[in-house]
């Protein structure tokens, strides 16, 4: 599986918008900059118990009691991310799914092995890597999470990385990448770009899931997981 090449759409000068102007210092073939956006850090003289949490293990805790969205009423575990408080990579989801809901894991299903393959492609394995969601509760039926969830379990997600501060971010799927970027693009328009979150590079690329459903993304998926490789070493 894995391609050693570069691929055609990454080669120098072929990347869509990379300019000719470009420092000597930056890194060669890779894509350009997109969107930067630095929500509200976390105040240290709140009593808010979610950026007081040092740990992701605290997160976890407060996670397991949350009421502050409906989907908690159709819970089995919270799945509130799994992973070592200090690695490099954290790949960000959607939510979690039915064997996620039932084992308390993230990324445990069909999808999940998909990516715990992927990950192992770019020599991480998986308990290296911190491996979460945008929301932390099974939405029914796995339907997407509505907007006011996902505002509402934010803070959890902000508080994860502020704690992990990893060397790159993988947004996997529109949630993701849209969440963590607070745009509104399609997943399509926001790969090929570094992005940042608080400073820190955001590849976005496909959600395992939709790779199961359309093989064909897995070349591009595997061209955007080489580009976080690269910024990992
Ligand atoms: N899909 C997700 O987005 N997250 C999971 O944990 C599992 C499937
Ligand atoms: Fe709380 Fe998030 Fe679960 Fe909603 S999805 S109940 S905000 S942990």
């Amino acid at each position: 599986m894995i391609v050693p090449d570069a691929p055609p759409g990454l080669s120098p000068g072929a990347s869509p918008g990379l300019t000719e102007t470009a420092p000597p210092t930056t890194v060669q073939n890779l894509p350009p900059a997109g969107i930067s956006w630095d929500p509200p850090a976390g105040d240290l003289f709140t009593a808010d118990p979610i950026s007081q949490a040092a740990t992701v293990g605290a997160i976890a805790t407060l996670v397991s009691h949350c009421t502050k969205c409906r989907l908690c009423e159709g819970r089995t575990h919270t799945v509130p991310g799994e992973g070592p408080d200090d690695a490099r990579l954290v790949v960000v989801g959607e939510g979690p799914g039915r064997v996620e809901d039932e084992t308390g894991r993230p990324f445990v299903g069909p999808a999940g092995e998909l990516l715990t393959k992927i990950l192992a492609a770019i020599d991480l394995p998986r308990d290296r890597v911190f491996i979460c969601n945008v929301v932390k509760c099974r939405p029914p039926e796995n339907r997407q999470p509505q907007f006011d969830e996902i505002a509402a379990c934010l803070p959890y997600l902000h508080r994860q990385i502020e704690i992990v501060k990893p060397k790159v971010i993988l947004a996997m799927g529109n949630t993701a990448a849209q969440t963590l970027l607070n745009a509104k693009q399609s997943l399509g328009s926001m790969r090929n770009h570094v992005h940042r979150f608080r400073g820190i590079p955001v590849i976005v690329t496909y959600h395992p899931a939709a790779l199961l459903r359309n093989p064909n993304w897995k070349r591009p998926t595997w061209d955007d997981v080489r580009i976080a490789r690269r910024l990992l070493d």
